[in-house]
């Protein structure tokens, strides 16, 4: 973390509208089956906190906000995905930058250029990309690598709507995996 800024006084920009607790009940996911689509309604929480500023290479300042999501399928009750990741901001460089990492051992970071004034997050990673990227396990490099991931997050107030997609080569075919979701801020 920096040494000049404490959490208080940095200005979060347009990540400032996301930091809060996030509940809701609209999700729905599709995911790969070996020979199928599934299909998953679910709940979930974010947590986004503000986790103060970073300097690097003495040049270039990041806001960034810590997030946790934890995901449950409506049907069963059950945690099915938990992923904890960091959004920074670069104002100089009008950059914004989304981390993922997942226990199946599969991380991501998009990055993406945020317009002055709009209320959207969107960002991109790409496997093969040379600037935002994809890091995952050998197993899953072989069997279900993620070829491509990306995001669009809108914060209207105290709503946050999102989607996602991961793209996939799994069983054999390349598979669109989505989710999607609306969320209440709720603290
Ligand atoms: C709300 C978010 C997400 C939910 C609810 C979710 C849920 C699921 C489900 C239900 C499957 C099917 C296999 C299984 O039942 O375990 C699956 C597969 C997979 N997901 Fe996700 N996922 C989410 C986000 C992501 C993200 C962000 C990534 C990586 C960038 C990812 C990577 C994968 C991969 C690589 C598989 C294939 C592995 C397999 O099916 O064995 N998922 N996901």
């Amino acid at each position: 973390m920096s040494e000049v800024d404490p959490v208080m006084l940095v200005d979060y920009g347009p990540l400032q509208a996301l930091i809060g607790v996030w509940e809701g009940d609209q999700g729905m996911d599709v995911s790969p089956e070996p020979a199928a689509v599934e299909e998953n309604p679910y709940n979930e929480t974010i947590i986004f906190e503000a986790a103060g500023g970073v300097t690097n290479a003495e040049t270039q300042t990041l806001a960034i906000l810590r997030y946790h999501q934890v995901v449950k399928r409506k049907a069963n009750d059950q945690v099915f995905h938990d992923q904890i990741g960091y959004w920074t901001w670069d104002k100089a460089g009008n950059t914004i930058s989304f981390s993922l990492a997942i226990p199946r051992a599969v991380t991501v970071l998009a990055g993406g250029t945020w317009q002055e004034g709009s209320d959207t997050l969107s960002v991109k990673a790409n496997a093969d990309g040379a600037d935002w990227g994809i890091a995952q396990s050998p197993f899953m490099l072989e069997k279900a690598k993620t070829t491509a991931f990306e995001m669009a997050v809108t914060v209207k107030g105290d709503s946050l709507h999102y989607k996602q997609t991961t793209f996939l080569s799994i069983y054999g075919r390349e598979f669109p995996h989505t989710d999607e979701n609306t969320l209440k801020r709720v603290g």
